[in-house]
């Protein structure tokens, strides 16, 4: 048993990083059974499922997508705000009802919230039925625990690490698209963000190992590789090994994949190196998350963001200048404690200022243990869903406005598959990663078609495919 502990999840002493191959094979125990995995949060913990439906997979599983149906349950969850949090107690409620007819299921806990400290104590005290707890840091612990089957509670959460995972033949989603984590873990600590306790230090994998996997995704025939990481841009820092995240992405284009993406990117890690590569290679779509959380400055510094308004600034428009075409998104937190309307006006102002192509706004919310967990909240909840509104007001109106100046253009779209709401018609993301409906005949699902534009709202954009 092994808690996680928010002391050893902050220490950022430098370590040398040890690379574990994962890819060990087991005795097919659960043969016959099936498995049920439900994943919340960001693309880092859908491609962290990869990993566990491999590992399901080789203890001899099947998957299913009914809930009565499993003898294992996993719930890779998340714990960026409360109500990631409360999601998933909610779907844990509908677990426990199970057990009571099925006494052999066995319920896991994957994810972001098993390394929060207080979640390891609440499901000790009030969820016994609870089997498994596993840390984002050693997942790959997962298949070991559900071999050993111990009675009792399970628990083994490693708050900070210094072993990188090789080799771990992740059971992708798609044929098509596929995610590649670069590095793991976050040494910014951000003062609301509960991630560096949960992930631990940053730890990149190494140039050649991260190049073969990619040179594999492209040997079979994938059209899309993204790179991932909490900062993906602060890839080998940690290394002093003489390469950095604009090599990584040069060298990853060098390989031919039809479209590269990488996310997140922090601000402060941005340099002028990376956008001359971004702006050299057609591969490397231009479309940059760019997180700037607040437009006020006494706010960034509160947050820790490490940058100023006018430096973001210069940023950004340094990228509009080099990068032809290129868009840029965003993430924007309101009511941060001690946000004053004044400071979020700020907010307001930068949101006009840069024009983003879309945003994900948030309001502020507490997380345990963190440094703005310490700080004095006193702006009203219903003061701060105003403001949300207000923002999103503003970010709506330009990414329509920039969705609508793509109308009547033809713009090359990568066909992901059948559009979910309307099974006539196929999906896509243009290299600026916006949404298109599009009319076209399945045959160009894998392909990147150029489509004609013909309607325009905020969130999503239609089309037809061109014939060529
Ligand atoms: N590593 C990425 C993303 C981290 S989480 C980055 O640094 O940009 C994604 C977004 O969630 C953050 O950008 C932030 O806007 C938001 N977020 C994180 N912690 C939050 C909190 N406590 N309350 C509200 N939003 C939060
Ligand atoms: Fe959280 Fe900041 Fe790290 Fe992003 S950079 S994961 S917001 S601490
Ligand atoms: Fe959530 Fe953890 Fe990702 S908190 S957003 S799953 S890094």
């Amino acid at each position: 048993m092994k808690l996680p502990n928010y002391n050893e999840a902050k220490n950022r002493e430098k370590v040398d990083i040890k690379y574990l191959d994962v890819n060990i094979k087991y005795d097919e125990i659960y043969k016959g059974k099936k498995y049920f995995l439900r994943t919340y949060g960001c693309q880092m913990n859908v491609h962290d499922s990869e990993q566990i439906k491999r590992y399901m997979t080789m203890l001899g599983m099947e998957a299913t997508e009914t809930l009565e149906d499993a003898d294992v349950i996993v719930l890779n969850t998340c714990a960026i705000r409360e109500n990631a949090h409360e999601k998933v107690m909610g779907y844990l409620g509908r677990c426990k009802h199970l057990k009571k007819t099925k006494k052999d299921l066995i319920i896991a806990i994957t994810g972001c919230m098993a390394s929060q400290e207080d979640v390891a104590l609440d499901i000790m005290k009030n969820h016994k039925y609870v089997d498994i707890l596993v840390g984002t840091n050693n997942l790959y612990d997962l298949p070991k625990l559900l071999i050993e089957k111990k009675t009792g509670q399970n628990i083994e959460v490693y708050s900070n690490s210094d072993i990188v995972p090789e080799n771990v033949n992740y059971e992708r989603d798609s044929k098509i698209c596929a995610w590649v984590n670069i590095m793991y873990g976050c040494d910014k600590f951000c003062t609301y963000c509960i991630v560096p306790f949960t992930r631990g230090r940053e730890r990149s994998r190494k140039m050649e190992n991260i190049l073969e996997e990619c040179s594999h995704l492209v040997q079979n025939g994938y059209q899309e590789i993204t790179l991932l990481g909490q900062n993906v841009n602060a890839y080998g820092n940690d290394l002093n090994l003489g390469y950095d995240f604009a090599d990584l992405l040069e060298n990853v284009a060098k390989l031919g994949i039809p479209r590269l993406r990488f996310v997140t990117s922090h601000p402060w890690n941005f340099t002028d190196k990376m956008i001359d590569v971004i702006a050299k290679y057609d591969n490397i779509m231009p479309y940059i998350h760019l997180p700037i959380q607040s437009g006020s400055d006494a706010i960034l510094k509160k947050m820790n963001r490490r940058y100023t308004v006018e430096e973001y600034k210069e940023l950004f428009n340094k990228m509009k200048d080099r990068i032809p075409g290129v868009s840029i998104t965003t993430d924007i937190i309101v009511g941060f404690p001690g946000e004053t309307e004044e400071d979020f006006q700020k907010t307001l102002d930068i949101a006009e200022y840069c024009k983003y192509d879309g945003a994900y706004t948030f309001i502020y919310s507490e997380r345990k243990g963190t440094a703005s967990s310490f700080m004095k909240d006193d702006t009203p909840l219903k003061e701060k869903e105003e403001r949300l509104q207000r923002l999103n007001e503003v970010i709506n109106k330009y990414s329509r406005i920039n969705n609508e100046k793509l109308l009547g253009k033809e713009v090359p779209v990568l066909i992901l598959g059948e559009s979910e709401k309307d099974s006539t018609k196929l999906y896509g993301y243009t290299d600026t990663y916006k949404l298109v409906n599009v009319i076209g005949s399945k045959d160009l699902i894998g392909k990147i078609v150029n489509v004609k534009i013909e309607d325009a709202k905020s969130f999503s954009l239609d089309g037809t495919a061109v014939k060529e």
